[in-house]
């Protein structure tokens, strides 16, 4: 029987096609295993968890994979977002990019701020101990406070279970373990909260179609190619229609000074439908997120977004401004609502540009402007570099709260 062409198959067809064609992860299992418990334990005490996605994910070129497609996504707005979710009392099962940013360690990670430079050896005076090359290494004075703070909410966390950490590499791994999850989390009902920060791939070579071995960057003598056509990656003999081929505006170029590796991927498919009518429990909230780096498309592609999968919230933000602005689309009035941190607490950034702050938004009449002073904004005395997720997870709660409340009516109606 001929199978239908990918733009005619439902969204049930088009999760087995993937999930039948590519191999589950090795630590599927061990994960299910660790999120079953962490849910049972949250649905027994009828606490809120949310499920935060977070950091890139990757492609790899090569079954035994030496190269890999990545991108630039850090994991800041995920692991940051989490600890603002612990604070609200959440439940955070933190599924993240493994290396990427971890709510709480992030303040003291290898590049930014490096740990080492938070501490020091103790002056001998100070320890008593005769031995000034073992005396105690202790936090810098300055840092104490604040490090304290950043302890002490790490380690609540982690003595009352309320924050699972679970890991991810490949584009495939995130998908098979999203999909778990999110089944796993069906007894928490309206309880689940889904906050998909990460950054997924777009693009991704089939199993079917991916080299085994290393892709070899020059000739190899007869004898020792590969027969099953292995380290080809484009060895797919059909003729596609150039309407099929994303070209991101670039016209493909033949070769120059010398040989061109071009590799062939497919259209990660869109699971966000699945998740939302199917996968997630019934009445959870699910948010996702929309990156752009043109202000004249971001609302566009967010309203769009929402539009075809149906869910509750996108957040849209600029690469350039993410840290200062967002915005949120919702189906329901104001449908389009900005959060911006105050310019005098804006947090320095190398690669942000400040000057693009408010050109996504779209224009209404003077003085009409959409952006909205969240609550609970912090007061002009308050710290430098106010935080964005501080004022975006406490207007997601409330709109959580919102949904829970309108179901639990609609339930006793
Ligand atoms: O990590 P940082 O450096 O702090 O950067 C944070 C961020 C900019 C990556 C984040 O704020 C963000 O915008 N993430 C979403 C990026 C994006 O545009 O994703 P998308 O258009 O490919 O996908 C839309 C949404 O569906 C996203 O929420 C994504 O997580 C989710 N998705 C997409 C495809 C897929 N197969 N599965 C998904 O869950």
């Amino acid at each position: 029987m001929a199978s239908n062409a990918p733009e005619e198959m439902t969204p049930a067809e088009i999760e087995s096609g993937y999930f039948n064609n590519n191999a589950p992860p090795k630590s599927l299992h061990k994960h299910e295993a660790l999120a079953r418990a962490f849910i049972d334990l949250h649905v027994e005490a009828n606490r809120r968890v949310v499920l935060v996605t977070s950091g890139g994910t990757t492609v790899p070129l090569e079954n035994q994979t030496v190269r890999f497609i990545d991108n630039f996504s850090a994991g800041t707005r995920g692991a940051t977002s989490a600890e603002y979710f612990l604070e609200q009392g959440y439940a955070v099962i933190f599924f993240h990019r493994q290396y990427s940013l971890l709510p709480y360690s992030r303040h003291y990670s290898h590049s930014t701020n490096c740990f080492l430079d938070f501490m020091e050896e103790a002056a001998p005076s100070s320890t008593g101990s005769g031995d000034p090359d073992h005396g105690p290494i202790v936090v810098r004075s300055e840092y104490q406070d604040e490090m304290r703070d950043v302890l002490r909410k790490y380690r609540y966390a982690k003595r009352n279970n309320r924050l699972l950490l679970l890991p991810f590499t490949t584009i495939s791994e995130y998908l098979f373990e999203l999909r778990s999850l999110a089944q796993l989390m069906q007894p928490l009902k309206t309880n689940a909260l889904f906050y998909l920060a990460a950054a997924v791939s777009d693009f991704f070579i089939p199993r079917d179609r991916m080299a085994e071995h290393k892709i070899q960057s020059s000739e190899l003598p007869a004898h020792l190619l590969n027969k099953q056509g292995d380290n080809d990656a484009s060895n797919n003999d059909e003729t596609i229609d150039p309407e099929d081929i994303y070209t991101g505006g670039i016209e493909a170029q033949p070769p120059t000074h010398s040989k061109k590796l071009i590799i062939d991927l497919d259209p990660v498919p869109k699971f966000l439908h699945r998740l939302v009518d199917g996968w997630a429990p019934e009445g959870s909230m699910v948010v996702s997120f929309k990156l752009e780096t043109d202000p004249n498309l971001l609302v566009y592609k967010a309203q769009t977004a929402l539009k075809r999968y149906s869910h509750h919230l996108v957040i849209g933000n600029l690469l350039s401004t993410r840290k200062w602005e967002v915005v949120f689309v919702t189906p329901d009035a104001p449908y389009e609502r900005w959060i911006r941190v105050p310019k005098s607490k804006r947090s320095k950034s190398l690669s942000g540009a400040e000057d693009q702050v408010g050109l996504a938004e779209i224009k209404k009449a003077e003085g009409e402007s959409m952006a909205t002073k969240a609550d609970g904004q912090p007061s002009e005395t308050a710290l430098e570099g106010v935080e964005i997720e501080s004022l975006i997870i406490p207007e997601l709660v409330k709109l959580h709260s919102n949904m829970i409340a309108k179901h639990e009516g609609g339930k006793s109606q």
